[in-house]
Protein backbone atom coordinates (compact mmCIF):
# COMPACT_ATOMS: atom_id res chain seq x y z
CA UNK A 1 0.00 0.00 0.00
CA UNK A 2 1.43 3.40 -0.68
CA UNK A 3 2.09 5.15 2.55
CA UNK A 4 3.38 8.45 0.90
CA UNK A 5 3.35 10.68 -2.37
CA UNK A 6 5.65 13.44 -3.31
CA UNK A 7 5.93 15.28 -6.73
CA UNK A 8 8.65 16.47 -9.34
CA UNK A 9 9.03 17.71 -12.86
CA UNK A 10 12.17 15.26 -12.95
CA UNK A 11 13.23 12.00 -10.92
CA UNK A 12 16.81 10.62 -11.45
CA UNK A 13 17.19 7.29 -10.24
CA UNK A 14 20.98 6.82 -9.69
CA UNK A 15 23.49 8.87 -7.75
CA UNK A 16 26.47 7.88 -10.08
CA UNK A 17 28.22 10.08 -12.95
CA UNK A 18 25.79 10.27 -15.62
CA UNK A 19 22.76 10.59 -12.35
CA UNK A 20 24.57 13.59 -10.22
CA UNK A 21 25.72 15.32 -13.74
CA UNK A 22 21.56 15.17 -14.72
CA UNK A 23 20.35 16.27 -11.39
CA UNK A 24 22.73 19.26 -10.95
CA UNK A 25 22.39 20.09 -14.76
CA UNK A 26 17.83 19.92 -14.47
CA UNK A 27 18.26 21.82 -11.51
CA UNK A 28 20.39 24.69 -13.17
CA UNK A 29 17.38 24.66 -16.03
CA UNK A 30 15.01 25.15 -13.19
CA UNK A 31 13.41 22.02 -13.08
CA UNK A 32 12.20 20.76 -9.44
CA UNK A 33 14.61 17.36 -9.01
CA UNK A 34 14.13 14.42 -7.10
CA UNK A 35 17.50 12.14 -7.21
CA UNK A 36 16.83 8.82 -5.81
CA UNK A 37 19.43 6.17 -4.26
CA UNK A 38 18.99 2.67 -3.19
CA UNK A 39 21.68 3.18 -0.43
CA UNK A 40 23.13 6.29 0.23
CA UNK A 41 24.65 9.35 -2.70
CA UNK A 42 27.75 8.38 -2.40
CA UNK A 43 27.30 4.13 -2.51
CA UNK A 44 27.36 3.96 -6.45
CA UNK A 45 29.51 2.21 -8.85
CA UNK A 46 31.32 5.17 -9.97
CA UNK A 47 33.31 5.43 -6.68
CA UNK A 48 35.53 2.45 -7.71
CA UNK A 49 36.04 3.83 -11.29
CA UNK A 50 39.96 4.01 -11.48
CA UNK A 51 41.57 4.74 -14.32
CA UNK A 52 39.90 8.14 -15.44
CA UNK A 53 38.26 10.38 -18.47
CA UNK A 54 39.32 9.68 -21.87
CA UNK A 55 38.98 13.32 -23.48
CA UNK A 56 41.05 15.10 -26.25
CA UNK A 57 41.42 18.30 -24.64
CA UNK A 58 41.57 21.96 -26.97
CA UNK A 59 44.76 22.19 -28.01
CA UNK A 60 46.31 19.07 -27.66
CA UNK A 61 45.97 18.21 -30.99
CA UNK A 62 49.36 19.96 -30.95
CA UNK A 63 50.65 18.46 -27.74
CA UNK A 64 53.65 15.71 -28.52
CA UNK A 65 51.14 13.25 -28.66
CA UNK A 66 49.51 14.40 -31.65
CA UNK A 67 46.27 13.62 -30.26
CA UNK A 68 42.56 14.73 -31.85
CA UNK A 69 39.04 13.95 -31.55
CA UNK A 70 39.49 11.81 -34.63
CA UNK A 71 42.16 9.75 -33.50
CA UNK A 72 39.79 8.67 -30.25
CA UNK A 73 36.72 8.58 -32.86
CA UNK A 74 38.71 6.07 -34.58
CA UNK A 75 40.04 3.93 -31.41
CA UNK A 76 36.74 3.79 -29.93
CA UNK A 77 35.11 2.01 -33.36
CA UNK A 78 37.97 -0.13 -33.22
CA UNK A 79 37.42 -1.22 -30.16
CA UNK A 80 33.56 -2.02 -30.54
CA UNK A 81 34.61 -4.45 -32.75
CA UNK A 82 31.93 -2.90 -35.56
CA UNK A 83 29.04 -2.29 -33.70
CA UNK A 84 29.42 1.40 -32.96
CA UNK A 85 27.04 4.21 -34.27
CA UNK A 86 29.96 6.50 -35.43
CA UNK A 87 27.48 9.67 -35.44
CA UNK A 88 26.93 9.34 -31.50
CA UNK A 89 30.83 8.04 -30.88
CA UNK A 90 31.85 11.32 -32.47
CA UNK A 91 28.98 13.39 -31.10
CA UNK A 92 30.04 12.15 -27.38
CA UNK A 93 33.59 12.18 -27.95
CA UNK A 94 34.06 15.84 -29.24
CA UNK A 95 31.33 17.36 -26.40
CA UNK A 96 34.30 15.54 -23.43
CA UNK A 97 35.69 19.09 -23.07
CA UNK A 98 32.95 20.69 -22.00
CA UNK A 99 31.48 18.17 -20.25
CA UNK A 100 34.82 18.20 -18.15
CA UNK A 101 35.12 21.83 -17.35
CA UNK A 102 31.36 21.51 -15.91
CA UNK A 103 32.48 18.49 -14.05
CA UNK A 104 35.52 20.92 -12.77
CA UNK A 105 32.77 23.84 -12.16
CA UNK A 106 31.47 21.34 -9.51
CA UNK A 107 35.38 21.02 -7.43
CA UNK A 108 36.82 18.11 -9.05
CA UNK A 109 40.76 18.30 -9.49
CA UNK A 110 42.44 16.07 -11.79
CA UNK A 111 46.39 14.96 -11.78
CA UNK A 112 48.91 17.74 -12.47
CA UNK A 113 47.09 20.77 -12.23
CA UNK A 114 44.53 21.68 -14.93
CA UNK A 115 47.03 23.82 -17.12
CA UNK A 116 49.48 20.97 -16.71
CA UNK A 117 46.85 17.77 -16.57
CA UNK A 118 48.90 14.45 -16.46
CA UNK A 119 47.47 12.11 -19.47
CA UNK A 120 47.73 8.38 -19.45
CA UNK A 121 47.04 5.48 -21.57
CA UNK A 122 44.72 1.99 -21.47
CA UNK A 123 43.76 -0.21 -23.46
CA UNK A 124 43.03 0.01 -26.91
CA UNK A 125 44.12 3.82 -27.06
CA UNK A 126 47.04 4.74 -29.06
CA UNK A 127 47.56 8.08 -27.72
CA UNK A 128 47.87 9.14 -24.19
CA UNK A 129 44.62 10.97 -23.64
CA UNK A 130 43.11 9.48 -19.97
CA UNK A 131 43.13 12.29 -17.48
CA UNK A 132 43.22 11.22 -13.93
CA UNK A 133 42.39 12.02 -10.05
CA UNK A 134 44.14 11.34 -7.01
CA UNK A 135 46.21 8.37 -9.24
CA UNK A 136 44.10 5.78 -9.55
CA UNK A 137 41.24 7.30 -7.97
CA UNK A 138 38.91 9.38 -10.54
CA UNK A 139 36.12 7.84 -9.60
CA UNK A 140 35.88 8.72 -6.15
CA UNK A 141 36.93 11.96 -7.38
CA UNK A 142 34.14 12.89 -9.54
CA UNK A 143 31.39 11.45 -6.72
CA UNK A 144 33.14 13.67 -3.95
CA UNK A 145 32.91 16.71 -5.94
CA UNK A 146 29.35 15.72 -7.77
CA UNK A 147 27.70 14.51 -4.83
CA UNK A 148 29.01 17.47 -2.50
CA UNK A 149 26.94 19.62 -4.68
CA UNK A 150 24.35 17.69 -5.01
CA UNK A 151 23.62 17.89 -1.04
CA UNK A 152 24.12 21.93 -1.60
CA UNK A 153 21.63 22.42 -4.24
CA UNK A 154 17.91 23.06 -4.35
CA UNK A 155 17.27 18.97 -4.90
CA UNK A 156 15.89 16.64 -2.77
CA UNK A 157 17.82 13.41 -2.38
CA UNK A 158 15.83 10.09 -1.63
CA UNK A 159 18.40 7.81 -0.10
CA UNK A 160 17.79 4.04 0.67
CA UNK A 161 14.68 3.94 -1.86
CA UNK A 162 14.52 1.31 -4.19
CA UNK A 163 12.62 1.65 -7.52
CA UNK A 164 10.45 -1.11 -8.20
CA UNK A 165 8.35 0.07 -11.07
CA UNK A 166 8.18 3.13 -13.79
CA UNK A 167 4.67 3.93 -13.65
CA UNK A 168 2.84 4.94 -16.21
CA UNK A 169 -0.31 6.29 -17.05
CA UNK A 170 -3.42 5.04 -19.11
CA UNK A 171 -1.33 6.43 -22.41
CA UNK A 172 2.12 4.92 -21.58
CA UNK A 173 3.31 8.10 -20.91
CA UNK A 174 5.69 8.09 -17.99
CA UNK A 175 3.82 9.31 -14.82
CA UNK A 176 6.62 8.14 -11.95
CA UNK A 177 8.01 5.89 -9.53
CA UNK A 178 6.72 2.81 -7.29
CA UNK A 179 9.30 3.46 -4.38
CA UNK A 180 10.20 0.78 -1.46
CA UNK A 181 12.52 0.80 1.21
CA UNK A 182 12.56 -1.09 4.80
CA UNK A 183 9.24 0.13 6.10
CA UNK A 184 7.11 -0.25 3.10
CA UNK A 185 6.31 2.03 -0.41
CA UNK A 186 5.68 5.35 -1.90
CA UNK A 187 4.95 6.96 -4.78
CA UNK A 188 7.21 9.44 -6.44
CA UNK A 189 4.94 11.58 -9.28
CA UNK A 190 7.07 12.68 -11.83
CA UNK A 191 6.25 13.85 -15.40
CA UNK A 192 9.81 12.53 -16.50
CA UNK A 193 11.76 9.46 -15.21
CA UNK A 194 15.92 9.30 -15.96
CA UNK A 195 17.46 5.91 -15.43
CA UNK A 196 21.22 6.78 -14.15
CA UNK A 197 20.96 2.79 -12.44
CA UNK A 198 24.59 1.50 -13.60
CA UNK A 199 25.63 -1.27 -14.37
CA UNK A 200 24.54 -5.25 -14.12
CA UNK A 201 28.24 -6.63 -12.48
CA UNK A 202 26.21 -8.37 -9.51
CA UNK A 203 24.63 -10.86 -11.84
CA UNK A 204 28.33 -12.45 -12.22
CA UNK A 205 29.28 -14.44 -9.41
CA UNK A 206 32.94 -11.99 -9.38
CA UNK A 207 32.60 -8.44 -10.56
CA UNK A 208 34.57 -5.23 -10.19
CA UNK A 209 31.14 -3.61 -9.79
CA UNK A 210 29.57 -1.58 -6.12
CA UNK A 211 27.04 -4.00 -4.39
CA UNK A 212 24.61 -1.93 -6.12
CA UNK A 213 25.33 -3.11 -9.74
CA UNK A 214 22.16 -4.96 -9.99
CA UNK A 215 20.80 -4.07 -13.22
CA UNK A 216 17.84 -2.54 -12.04
CA UNK A 217 17.44 0.46 -15.11
CA UNK A 218 17.24 -2.37 -17.55
CA UNK A 219 14.91 -4.48 -16.22
CA UNK A 220 12.98 -1.00 -15.30
CA UNK A 221 12.65 -0.51 -18.77
CA UNK A 222 11.85 -3.44 -19.85
CA UNK A 223 9.17 -3.66 -17.83
CA UNK A 224 8.30 -0.52 -18.73
CA UNK A 225 8.26 -1.53 -22.44
CA UNK A 226 11.08 0.50 -23.96
CA UNK A 227 14.15 -1.51 -26.47
CA UNK A 228 16.89 -2.71 -25.31
CA UNK A 229 20.26 -3.72 -27.25
CA UNK A 230 23.40 -4.83 -27.15
CA UNK A 231 22.68 -6.68 -23.81
CA UNK A 232 24.80 -9.85 -24.82
CA UNK A 233 28.22 -7.22 -24.66
CA UNK A 234 29.22 -8.24 -20.95
CA UNK A 235 32.73 -6.65 -20.98
CA UNK A 236 35.47 -8.79 -18.06
CA UNK A 237 38.25 -6.53 -17.19
CA UNK A 238 41.44 -8.55 -17.50
CA UNK A 239 43.04 -7.68 -14.41
CA UNK A 240 40.74 -7.72 -11.04
CA UNK A 241 42.76 -8.63 -8.50
CA UNK A 242 42.97 -12.25 -7.71
CA UNK A 243 41.49 -13.06 -4.51
CA UNK A 244 41.74 -16.99 -4.16
CA UNK A 245 39.85 -20.06 -6.11
CA UNK A 246 36.03 -18.86 -5.92
CA UNK A 247 36.05 -15.49 -4.68
CA UNK A 248 32.92 -14.02 -4.70
CA UNK A 249 31.34 -10.32 -4.71
CA UNK A 250 32.85 -7.12 -6.04
CA UNK A 251 37.08 -7.65 -6.39
CA UNK A 252 39.38 -5.02 -6.19
CA UNK A 253 40.20 -3.62 -9.96
CA UNK A 254 43.96 -2.65 -10.85
CA UNK A 255 43.48 -0.61 -13.97
CA UNK A 256 44.78 -0.79 -16.99
CA UNK A 257 47.01 2.77 -16.28
CA UNK A 258 49.29 0.14 -14.51
CA UNK A 259 50.09 -1.19 -18.18
CA UNK A 260 49.49 1.77 -19.65
CA UNK A 261 53.19 2.69 -17.39
CA UNK A 262 54.67 -0.79 -18.76
CA UNK A 263 53.53 -3.33 -16.28
CA UNK A 264 53.58 -6.96 -18.34
CA UNK A 265 51.40 -9.79 -18.23
CA UNK A 266 52.84 -13.17 -17.58
CA UNK A 267 50.90 -16.75 -16.69
CA UNK A 268 52.20 -18.33 -13.79
CA UNK A 269 54.92 -20.06 -15.40
CA UNK A 270 56.37 -16.43 -16.49
CA UNK A 271 55.74 -16.84 -20.15
CA UNK A 272 54.29 -13.60 -21.46
CA UNK A 273 50.43 -13.60 -22.10
CA UNK A 274 49.92 -10.84 -25.12
CA UNK A 275 53.34 -11.32 -27.00
CA UNK A 276 51.89 -11.98 -30.33
CA UNK A 277 48.64 -11.78 -29.61
CA UNK A 278 47.95 -8.35 -31.20
CA UNK A 279 49.86 -5.14 -32.00
CA UNK A 280 48.85 -3.22 -29.03
CA UNK A 281 50.32 -6.12 -27.12
CA UNK A 282 49.34 -5.71 -23.04
CA UNK A 283 47.23 -2.51 -24.26
CA UNK A 284 45.24 -4.71 -26.68
CA UNK A 285 41.51 -3.81 -26.51
CA UNK A 286 39.94 -5.41 -23.04
CA UNK A 287 38.37 -7.62 -24.90
CA UNK A 288 41.49 -9.27 -26.59
CA UNK A 289 43.37 -9.31 -23.40
CA UNK A 290 40.80 -10.70 -21.78
CA UNK A 291 40.27 -13.39 -23.74
CA UNK A 292 44.10 -14.12 -24.29
CA UNK A 293 44.57 -14.20 -19.89
CA UNK A 294 41.52 -16.82 -20.03
CA UNK A 295 43.32 -19.24 -22.89
CA UNK A 296 46.37 -18.82 -21.40
CA UNK A 297 44.42 -19.79 -17.95
CA UNK A 298 43.08 -22.87 -19.56
CA UNK A 299 46.48 -23.80 -20.95
CA UNK A 300 48.77 -23.50 -17.93
CA UNK A 301 45.99 -24.80 -15.43
CA UNK A 302 45.85 -22.21 -13.26
CA UNK A 303 42.93 -19.97 -12.04
CA UNK A 304 45.10 -16.47 -12.51
CA UNK A 305 47.65 -15.08 -13.92
CA UNK A 306 50.55 -11.92 -12.77
CA UNK A 307 50.84 -8.59 -14.03
CA UNK A 308 54.43 -7.61 -13.36
CA UNK A 309 54.58 -3.44 -12.46
CA UNK A 310 58.16 -4.36 -10.48
CA UNK A 311 59.63 -2.06 -12.92
CA UNK A 312 58.12 1.03 -11.50
CA UNK A 313 59.33 0.24 -8.09
CA UNK A 314 57.38 0.44 -4.60
CA UNK A 315 57.87 4.11 -4.16
CA UNK A 316 56.34 5.12 -7.32
CA UNK A 317 53.63 2.45 -7.41
CA UNK A 318 52.01 3.86 -4.00
CA UNK A 319 52.42 7.22 -5.68
CA UNK A 320 50.70 6.81 -8.72
CA UNK A 321 48.49 4.15 -7.59
CA UNK A 322 47.82 4.18 -4.30
CA UNK A 323 44.35 2.41 -4.46
CA UNK A 324 45.74 -0.95 -6.57
CA UNK A 325 48.85 -0.54 -3.94
CA UNK A 326 47.04 -0.55 -1.15
CA UNK A 327 44.90 -3.55 -2.49
CA UNK A 328 47.83 -5.73 -3.03
CA UNK A 329 49.32 -5.18 0.27
CA UNK A 330 45.77 -5.96 2.20
CA UNK A 331 46.58 -9.53 0.70
CA UNK A 332 49.90 -9.54 1.14
CA UNK A 333 51.48 -8.96 -2.10
CA UNK A 334 53.88 -6.00 -2.33
CA UNK A 335 53.70 -5.09 -5.93
CA UNK A 336 57.22 -3.10 -5.97
CA UNK A 337 59.34 -6.53 -5.58
CA UNK A 338 57.02 -9.18 -6.85
CA UNK A 339 53.92 -9.40 -9.54
CA UNK A 340 50.22 -8.99 -8.60
CA UNK A 341 47.88 -11.66 -9.26
CA UNK A 342 45.13 -10.74 -11.28
CA UNK A 343 41.93 -12.84 -12.92
CA UNK A 344 39.33 -11.22 -15.45
CA UNK A 345 35.79 -10.55 -13.92
CA UNK A 346 32.72 -8.86 -14.93
CA UNK A 347 33.02 -5.35 -15.37
CA UNK A 348 30.81 -3.24 -17.71
CA UNK A 349 27.45 -3.56 -19.69
CA UNK A 350 28.86 -2.02 -23.19
CA UNK A 351 24.83 -2.43 -24.14
CA UNK A 352 21.65 -1.13 -22.22
CA UNK A 353 18.31 0.53 -22.27
CA UNK A 354 18.26 2.70 -26.57
CA UNK A 355 18.70 5.89 -26.06
CA UNK A 356 19.34 8.79 -29.11
CA UNK A 357 21.85 11.06 -28.43
CA UNK A 358 20.12 13.44 -25.60
CA UNK A 359 19.20 10.35 -23.32
CA UNK A 360 15.60 9.89 -24.64
CA UNK A 361 14.70 5.94 -24.64
CA UNK A 362 11.46 4.64 -26.91
CA UNK A 363 9.29 5.22 -24.36
CA UNK A 364 7.42 8.99 -23.57
CA UNK A 365 8.70 10.33 -20.46
CA UNK A 366 11.62 7.90 -20.05
CA UNK A 367 14.85 8.69 -20.04
CA UNK A 368 18.74 7.13 -19.60
CA UNK A 369 22.01 8.07 -19.27
CA UNK A 370 25.38 6.02 -18.30
CA UNK A 371 25.58 2.57 -18.01
CA UNK A 372 22.42 1.78 -18.27
CA UNK A 373 22.40 3.42 -21.57
CA UNK A 374 23.30 1.82 -24.91
CA UNK A 375 24.32 5.19 -27.04
CA UNK A 376 26.30 3.62 -29.75
CA UNK A 377 29.22 4.80 -28.25
CA UNK A 378 30.81 1.33 -27.12
CA UNK A 379 29.34 -1.02 -29.07
CA UNK A 380 30.56 -4.51 -29.13
CA UNK A 381 33.55 -3.50 -26.22
CA UNK A 382 33.95 -0.41 -25.10
CA UNK A 383 37.15 1.38 -25.08
CA UNK A 384 38.73 1.97 -21.53
CA UNK A 385 37.45 5.39 -19.78
CA UNK A 386 35.48 6.54 -21.97
CA UNK A 387 32.06 5.64 -19.38
CA UNK A 388 33.06 8.56 -17.02
CA UNK A 389 33.07 10.51 -20.23
CA UNK A 390 29.62 9.29 -21.62
CA UNK A 391 28.08 9.93 -18.25
CA UNK A 392 29.08 13.43 -17.93
CA UNK A 393 28.26 14.75 -21.42
CA UNK A 394 25.23 12.20 -21.77
CA UNK A 395 24.29 13.28 -17.99
CA UNK A 396 24.07 16.55 -18.87
CA UNK A 397 22.00 16.65 -22.28
CA UNK A 398 19.39 14.38 -20.40
CA UNK A 399 19.15 17.01 -18.28
CA UNK A 400 18.65 19.31 -21.56
CA UNK A 401 16.50 17.09 -23.14
CA UNK A 402 13.89 16.73 -20.61
CA UNK A 403 13.73 20.35 -19.85
CA UNK A 404 12.86 21.42 -23.75
CA UNK A 405 10.35 18.06 -23.68
CA UNK A 406 8.44 19.24 -20.50
CA UNK A 407 8.03 22.79 -22.32
CA UNK A 408 5.88 20.96 -25.13
CA UNK A 409 4.62 17.76 -23.22
CA UNK A 410 1.56 17.43 -21.64
CA UNK A 411 1.29 15.93 -17.73
CA UNK A 412 0.66 12.03 -17.15
CA UNK A 413 -2.57 10.85 -16.32
CA UNK A 414 -3.08 9.48 -13.05
CA UNK A 415 -0.22 6.63 -12.28
CA UNK A 416 -2.01 2.98 -13.28
CA UNK A 417 -1.76 0.52 -10.16
CA UNK A 418 1.39 -1.17 -10.34
CA UNK A 419 1.69 -5.25 -11.19
CA UNK A 420 4.01 -6.94 -7.78
CA UNK A 421 4.37 -10.03 -8.22
CA UNK A 422 7.44 -11.31 -10.00
CA UNK A 423 9.72 -14.82 -11.16
CA UNK A 424 12.43 -14.57 -8.55
CA UNK A 425 15.69 -16.91 -9.61
CA UNK A 426 17.76 -17.68 -6.29
CA UNK A 427 20.45 -15.04 -6.73
CA UNK A 428 23.32 -17.42 -5.31
CA UNK A 429 22.72 -19.98 -7.99
CA UNK A 430 22.07 -17.51 -10.73
CA UNK A 431 25.71 -16.11 -10.29
CA UNK A 432 27.06 -18.86 -10.22
CA UNK A 433 25.65 -19.94 -13.15
CA UNK A 434 26.12 -16.78 -15.23
CA UNK A 435 29.81 -17.01 -14.41
CA UNK A 436 29.90 -20.36 -15.28
CA UNK A 437 28.18 -20.48 -18.75
CA UNK A 438 28.05 -16.26 -19.62
CA UNK A 439 31.36 -15.36 -19.25
CA UNK A 440 34.40 -15.16 -21.78
CA UNK A 441 33.43 -18.30 -23.74
CA UNK A 442 29.99 -19.06 -24.18
CA UNK A 443 28.13 -21.90 -26.11
CA UNK A 444 24.74 -22.59 -26.87
CA UNK A 445 24.68 -25.77 -24.63
CA UNK A 446 25.99 -23.48 -21.33
CA UNK A 447 23.16 -20.71 -22.78
CA UNK A 448 20.70 -23.31 -22.42
CA UNK A 449 21.28 -24.20 -19.16
CA UNK A 450 21.54 -21.03 -18.03
CA UNK A 451 18.96 -19.86 -18.66
CA UNK A 452 17.32 -23.04 -17.82
CA UNK A 453 18.63 -21.57 -14.45
CA UNK A 454 17.11 -18.23 -14.76
CA UNK A 455 14.00 -19.47 -16.01
CA UNK A 456 13.25 -21.72 -12.23
CA UNK A 457 12.09 -18.96 -10.62
CA UNK A 458 8.75 -18.53 -8.13
CA UNK A 459 6.45 -15.56 -8.09
CA UNK A 460 6.39 -13.67 -5.09
CA UNK A 461 5.08 -10.40 -4.69
CA UNK A 462 7.96 -7.94 -4.20
CA UNK A 463 8.04 -6.93 -0.04
CA UNK A 464 11.66 -5.80 0.42
CA UNK A 465 14.81 -3.86 -1.55
CA UNK A 466 16.24 -7.48 -1.77
CA UNK A 467 13.27 -8.82 -3.82
CA UNK A 468 13.33 -5.99 -5.92
CA UNK A 469 17.13 -6.60 -7.25
CA UNK A 470 16.68 -10.31 -7.25
CA UNK A 471 13.54 -9.66 -9.15
CA UNK A 472 15.55 -7.63 -11.88
CA UNK A 473 18.47 -9.31 -11.70
CA UNK A 474 16.40 -12.81 -12.34
CA UNK A 475 14.82 -10.66 -15.86
CA UNK A 476 17.91 -9.23 -16.73
CA UNK A 477 19.97 -12.65 -16.93
CA UNK A 478 17.20 -14.29 -19.10
CA UNK A 479 17.87 -10.67 -20.99
CA UNK A 480 21.73 -11.10 -21.33
CA UNK A 481 20.97 -15.02 -22.25
CA UNK A 482 18.43 -14.38 -25.26
CA UNK A 483 20.85 -11.81 -27.06
CA UNK A 484 23.88 -13.96 -26.34
CA UNK A 485 21.73 -16.95 -27.65
CA UNK A 486 20.94 -15.00 -30.87
CA UNK A 487 24.58 -13.91 -31.36
CA UNK A 488 26.09 -16.82 -32.92
CA UNK A 489 29.17 -15.55 -33.66
CA UNK A 490 32.45 -13.83 -31.27
CA UNK A 491 32.49 -10.42 -31.47
CA UNK A 492 34.12 -8.03 -29.10
CA UNK A 493 33.24 -9.18 -25.42
CA UNK A 494 30.29 -11.97 -26.94
CA UNK A 495 33.02 -14.83 -27.09
CA UNK A 496 31.08 -18.18 -28.54
CA UNK A 497 33.55 -21.12 -28.56
CA UNK A 498 31.01 -22.85 -30.79
CA UNK A 499 30.91 -19.86 -33.02
CA UNK A 500 34.59 -18.42 -32.63
CA UNK A 501 34.22 -16.23 -35.86
CA UNK A 502 32.26 -13.26 -37.06
CA UNK A 503 29.53 -12.98 -39.22
CA UNK A 504 29.04 -10.58 -41.83
CA UNK A 505 25.42 -10.85 -41.44
CA UNK A 506 25.36 -10.04 -37.23
CA UNK A 507 27.05 -6.93 -37.90
CA UNK A 508 24.49 -5.59 -35.86
CA UNK A 509 22.56 -4.84 -32.76
CA UNK A 510 20.64 -7.31 -31.54
CA UNK A 511 17.60 -5.72 -29.49
CA UNK A 512 15.51 -7.19 -26.62
CA UNK A 513 12.26 -6.18 -25.42
CA UNK A 514 9.35 -8.07 -23.61
CA UNK A 515 7.06 -10.04 -25.39
CA UNK A 516 3.22 -10.17 -23.90
CA UNK A 517 3.73 -12.65 -21.36
CA UNK A 518 7.02 -10.67 -19.89
CA UNK A 519 9.85 -12.89 -21.24
CA UNK A 520 12.55 -11.11 -22.93
CA UNK A 521 12.85 -11.54 -26.79
CA UNK A 522 15.25 -10.49 -29.54
CA UNK A 523 13.28 -7.62 -31.59
CA UNK A 524 13.25 -7.01 -35.09
CA UNK A 525 17.23 -5.91 -36.45
CA UNK A 526 15.48 -2.90 -37.98
CA UNK A 527 14.71 -1.36 -34.73
CA UNK A 528 18.26 -0.13 -33.69
CA UNK A 529 19.85 1.62 -36.04
CA UNK A 530 23.22 3.45 -36.64
CA UNK A 531 25.72 1.12 -36.49
CA UNK A 532 28.94 2.02 -38.16
C1 LIG B 1 40.61 0.72 -15.35
O1 LIG B 1 41.05 1.58 -14.63
O2 LIG B 1 41.29 -0.18 -15.82
C2 LIG B 1 39.15 0.73 -15.65
C3 LIG B 1 38.80 1.88 -16.47
C4 LIG B 1 37.53 1.60 -17.19
O3 LIG B 1 36.86 0.61 -16.92
O4 LIG B 1 37.21 2.38 -18.08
Amino acid sequence: MTAWEVTADLAVVGTGVAGLTAALRAVELGLRVVAVAKTTVEDGNTRWAQGGIAVVLPGQRLSPSGDSVDAHVADTLSAGAGLCDEAATRTILAAGPSAVNALRAHGAVFDGGWADVQRTREGGHRAYRVIHAGGDATGAEIERALAGSARGRQMALLEGQSVTEVLRDDTGRVAGLALLDEHGGGVLRARAVLLATGGLGQLYAASTNADVATGDGVALALRAGALTADLEFVQFHPTALYLGTGARGRQPLVTEAIRGEGAVLLDTAGAPVMTGVHPLGALAPRDVVAAAITRRMAVTGSDHVLLDATHLGGVELRRRFPTVHAACRSIGVDPGYEPIPVVPAAHYQCGGVVTDTSGRTTVPGLYAAGEVARTGLHGANRLASNSLLEGLVMGGRAAEAVAADLTVSRCPGPPLPCYQLRPIADRDVLQQSMSAHAGIGRDSAGLAAASAVAGTTTRRRIRTPRDAEDAGLTLVAAAVLAAAAARTESRGCHLRTDHPRQAKRLRRSIAVVLDDAGNPVPAEPALVGGVA
